[in-house]
């Protein structure tokens, strides 16, 4: 029987809305916490809209233009829903003085600001299944609208190190054969780049390599102050199909006009060709566009602009942002990697842990808002957390007011977090020896069940089972050098699996880190099976270390007379065996010569983990410097071709993994029963990888995992 429809409810109307951040979104909420019994005026750093500053006036030009097409009684019906005849003569001729072709007017659509010609560019491109190249950080409008039409968002990182350029190997990891576009912001917002000839070169030859368009906003566009001039992408409109989009808003300064437009910058016509043309007219078919007198007044505006007006802005803006950046330097936790270029604004990087109980970007800038009345847009609205996003489009004055504000409210929270170490903090000092073994009892005896039921230790000459003194010398030049190796075998029924493998690979490692054992294989072998022995532990993991051992704290390991032997018995041992999601590590890989050496310098397989972690992902992979797969931050990878190949990575710059050898010796079982066609050992571009029918990290401790997400790529189907 069907159900009766609770009254008031209606068919078919249950939406989901997308939970993107929008800038105007949080600058709404920062502007709620304001406190409002404060006397000081609101300053806020958070918009791109520089009007509200008496500064930034758009040009008289502009006004009369706008003034004489509404007097002129001639525009106040309809415009063709693509825009008015002259207004896209007179946008095609404006963009075309710096291009090496002319745009005809059928290129150009004009459209309600450059946000309408966003929704147009990922509308038009959207289909099931497709994907769009987004920087990290970005313009949130992009999400959100590519959120609203379905439409798939993988995320390439702007390197701040490098002026924000596009981090272009990973365009070519992300890009596959369902990816439509890739989306440059030039003049950049948030991070006020401007990119080079050059490097607007290197992003066009790798789309065309990869089939995709670019979309260009260049919203900003012409707003340059640094070294790099504005060159538009459309100047390379023919090596790849350019999607330029633009508008008055920021170089009028009148985003309120709302007057923006989508050009199709494409001499070649490779883009034209397509039916997706018919598509954009029909599309605009149920848009509206700006205001008909706003458009009848844009062939005035464009022709009539005086050069001074346009060098006033870009003055006030170089000069704005030097205040910005140099009172920046006044306030410790605030750092700018790259000096802005153009646009209205830049990205700093916080120190949180210089500030007393601020937890992240977020908390940063409503407490700022609250106590200061600033407002700055914390990094997280943009895709980057613990940054920040400051306009500095605003009057030179309100500028230094808001950061002497800033660098105020900086002082008061540093002093805060040095207070509480002052002032609430006391050292104490142990009296005695078995003072401190009382306290570290106590600790042990909170915990439900002892986690490492045994250690060994060559210092103290025998197997300890008190959690409390499970120590290491400070003194050990493993602990203060990093000058150790080690390595790991699972505890499994009772069984050290693959104990031998193991302790082969640990004194290869230990003679390529030039550290002698204290014992003979033999004695290392029997210690850490007495050992697991006695800790009872069925089911865990045995990890043991061979150090330089104590001495001092030199350098050299010449003051540290023996060697040492660790060794530990962890009871826990939980296998993950739901697919799990990965990412292309950006962390430096280690040289042949430290990977394959099992130190413990994990530093890098540390910072790789969790650049994933961060990224929502459960590990990384790293790609090595000619483009070839390499391995996990603790594990080998493994894949198995759609010829039902399975391919490991040769072993020459990554550690021999004892599971990945394992498998190498098991598999050909697997072709023995029809079920792999070969095994082999094979250098594996990442195009040739995310093809794989399916892929596997391989370690000890997993030992097979499925990965079924690589970079947002679904792996396997
Ligand atoms: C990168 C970027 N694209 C597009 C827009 C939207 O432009 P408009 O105000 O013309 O809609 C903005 C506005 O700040 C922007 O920063």
């Amino acid at each position: 029987m069907e159900k009766v429809k609770e009254s008031g409810t209606m068919n078919n109307c249950e939406v989901e809305t997308p939970k993107n951040i929008t800038i105007k979104g949080i600058i709404s909420l920062l502007m709620q916490s304001v406190d409002e019994k404060c006397d000081r005026s609101v300053i806020s750093l958070g918009m791109g809209d520089p009007s509200a500053y008496s500064c930034f006036h758009t040009t008289p030009i502009a006004q009369h233009a706008v003034v004489d097409a509404f007097q002129s009684d001639k525009f106040n019906g309809y415009s063709p829903t693509v825009g008015l005849p002259q207004t896209r003569r007179a946008i095609a001729d404006y963009l075309s003085r710096d291009l090496p072709y002319k745009l005809s007017s059928d290129d150009v659509f004009i459209t309600s600001g450059c946000t309408q010609a966003i929704d147009v560019a990922l509308t038009m491109l959207a289909r099931p299944s497709a994907n769009i190249l987004l920087p990290r950080p970005c313009f949130p409008i992009y999400e959100l609208c590519a959120a609203f039409r379905g439409l798939e968002v993988r995320r390439f990182d702007l390197l701040p190190d490098k002026g924000w350029e596009v981090d272009l190997d990973a365009i070519e990891v992300l890009a596959d054969q369902n990816t439509v576009a890739l989306v440059i912001i030039n003049p950049g917002n948030p991070c006020g780049n401007v990119y080079s000839y050059q490097h607007l070169k290197e992003i066009a030859d790798i789309a065309e390599k990869l089939k995709i368009l670019v979309i260009a906003d260049e919203v900003y566009g012409h707003l340059a102050f640094g070294k790099n001039p504005f060159v538009p992408m459309g100047v390379f409109g023919s090596t790849v199909p350019v999607l330029t989009l633009g508008s008055l808003s920021k170089r009028w300064i009148v985003p309120g006009w709302r007057l923006g437009w989508f050009v199709t910058t494409d001499p070649s016509g490779k883009f034209m060709k397509t039916k997706v043309v018919e598509h954009i007219k029909k599309y605009f078919d149920i848009l509206g566009g700006p205001a008909t007198f706003i458009q009848a007044a844009v062939p005035y505006i464009l022709e009539q602009t005086d050069e001074v007006f346009f060098k006033k802005t870009i003055n006030i803006l170089k000069q704005a942002s030097e205040i910005c950046c140099d009172r920046i330097k006044e306030i410790p936790c605030i750092t700018c990697p790259h000096k802005p270029q153009g646009s209205m604004a830049v990205m700093m990087k916080l120190n949180l842990p210089l500030l007393d109980d601020i937890s992240d970007d977020i908390d940063f800038c409503f407490k700022l808002a609250k106590e200061e009345s600033v407002i700055i847009l914390p990094g997280t609205a943009v895709g980057l957390k613990d940054w920040l996003r400051i306009t500095f489009a605003a009057d030179p004055a309100s500028l230094e007011e808001a950061l002497v504000r800033v660098k105020s409210f900086y002082e008061i929270a540093a002093f805060e977090a040095e207070k509480a170490v002052y002032s609430d903090f006391k050292v104490h000092v142990f009296s005695s020896s078995s003072e401190l073994l009382e306290r570290l009892h106590e600790k042990w005896s909170l915990v439900k069940k002892q986690p490492y039921p045994a250690m060994y230790s060559s210092v103290y000459g025998g197997i300890i089972l008190d959690p409390a003194i499970m120590v290491i010398p400070i003194d050990d030049h493993m602990v203060h050098r990093g000058h150790g190796v080690f390595d790991t075998s699972i505890i499994y029924d009772g069984y050290l699996y693959e104990l031998d493998v193991h302790l082969d690979r640990f004194l290869r490692s230990a003679s390529k880190a030039k550290i002698s054992s204290p014992f003979p294989r033999s004695t290392l072998r029997s210690i850490l099976i007495q050992m697991t022995a006695v800790s009872k532990c069925k089911k865990g993991t045995l990890r043991f270390w061979l150090s330089a051992g104590p001495g001092n704290f030199l350098l050299s390991p010449a003051g540290c007379p023996t060697s040492a032997f660790y060794a530990v018995v962890i009871d826990d041992f939980s296998q993950c065996k739901e697919g799990v999601k990965v990412i292309t590590s950006t962390i430096p890989m280690k040289s042949p010569l430290f990977a394959t050496t099992k130190n413990v310098n994990y530093l890098p397989n540390v910072l790789s983990v969790m650049e994933a972690e961060e990224k929502g992902a459960f590990a990384s992979i790293w790609v090595d410097n000619e483009g070839y797969i390499a391995e996990g931050p603790n594990v080998n990878v493994a894949f198995i071709t759609q010829d039902k190949e399975l391919i490991l990575p040769s072993f020459d710059k990554i550690l021999s993994g004892c599971t990945a050898l394992r498998l190498l010796q098991l598999a050909p079982k697997l072709v023995e029963q029809g079920q792999l066609k070969s095994v082999k050992i094979a250098d594996l571009t990442v195009q040739e990888a995310k093809r794989a029918a399916e892929m596997m990290y391989v370690g000890s401790t997993l030992p097979l995992l499925p990965i079924v997400m690589w970079d947002e790529q679904s792996m396997g189907w």
